[in-house]
Parts: C-alpha cells; sequence; structure tokens
C-alpha cells in the first residue's frame, strides 16, 4: 500500500515542497500548503502538519521552513508528534531508527534540493527499530 505522507511549509519552503512532491513519486503526497511567496507565519502549518500526523491523516510528515528550526519547535508541541530537524541522511535514518519520529523537518535555505530529496527518502524507507528505544519514546509522549 502506498504510504501517506503529508507535507507542509511556509513562504521559505514553497520550492523546496513543490521539487520534492515532483521527485519523489512512489508516495501519497497530502499537501497542507503553504502555496505563495506571499509571507505567512510558519507555527500555523507546524500546527497543521501535527495534527495531520497525530490524526491519521498520513503516516508520516515532511516540514520545511526556511531554516527549518521554527516549524520544528511547532511540530513538537503536539504530544504525539516527534519531528526532528535533519541535515543529512545520517540524521534522517537514526531519527527514524532510534526515535521512530514521523516528521522530518529541513530548512530550505539552508539545505540543497538534492540532499533533502534523498533526506526526505531515507526518512520514509527506514524503519522503527523498537527494542530498546521502545520504553525511550514512550516516555515522550508522558
Ligand atoms: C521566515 O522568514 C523564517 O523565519 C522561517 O522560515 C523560519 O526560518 C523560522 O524558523
Amino acid at each position: 500500500m502506498t504510504i501517506k505522507v503529508a507535507i507542509a511549509c511556509d513562504h521559505g519552503g514553497v520550492a523546496l515542497k513543490n521539487y520534492l512532491k515532483q521527485q519523489i513519486t512512489n508516495v501519497e503526497w497530502v499537501d497542507l500548503g503553504a502555496n505563495g511567496t506571499e509571507s505567512v507565519d510558519y507555527p500555523d502549518y507546524g500546527y497543521k502538519i501535527a495534527d495531520a500526523v497525530a490524526g491519521g491523516q498520513a503516516q508520516l510528515g515532511v516540514a520545511i521552513c526556511g531554516s527549518g528550526i521554527g516549524i520544528s519547535i511547532a511540530c513538537n508541541r503536539n504530544k504525539a508528534i516527534r519531528a526532528a530537524l535533519c541535515t543529512d541522511t545520517t540524521m534522517a535514518r537514526l531519527t527514524r531508527e532510534h526515535n521512530d519520529a514521523n516528521i522530518v523537518c529541513l530548512g530550505a535555505r539552508l539545505t540543497g534540493d538534492v540532499l533533502a530529496k534523498e533526506i526526505v527518502e531515507t526518512f520514509i524507507k527506514t524503519e522503527f527499530e523498537g527494542g530498546r528505544h521502545v520504553t525511550r519514546v514512550e516516555k515522550l509522549t508522558k
């Protein structure tokens, strides 16, 4: 079954969001905006994607702002979300294996398109390892 992946960004991430949707075609994208160059507030899109993933509208999420920092803070306000700002593919793999992260965050002004694509592909294909990590991840939700 095709995995559903939510994607959201502020104005700083629109071009990268479009690039990722165009390049990664083996997932079903749930696009939550933004879509224009008009300035918007990253918390609005962080809360939106957090609600979508927490509510089961998508299994995983990709959240983008200029640095990736603001939207990751917003996503992590939701107790059901483990959002990880990743700047390389090792971070993307480890945050799935160890943290069972459900949203990957990207800084569109800091991470190039091709690397961002590889980060997202790694994030989506990597499974949670379980085992010793289960108790630790459960503590994050309490
Ligand atoms: C928007 O200018 C910028 O502040 C935002 O995209 C993000 O980098 C915040 O963390």
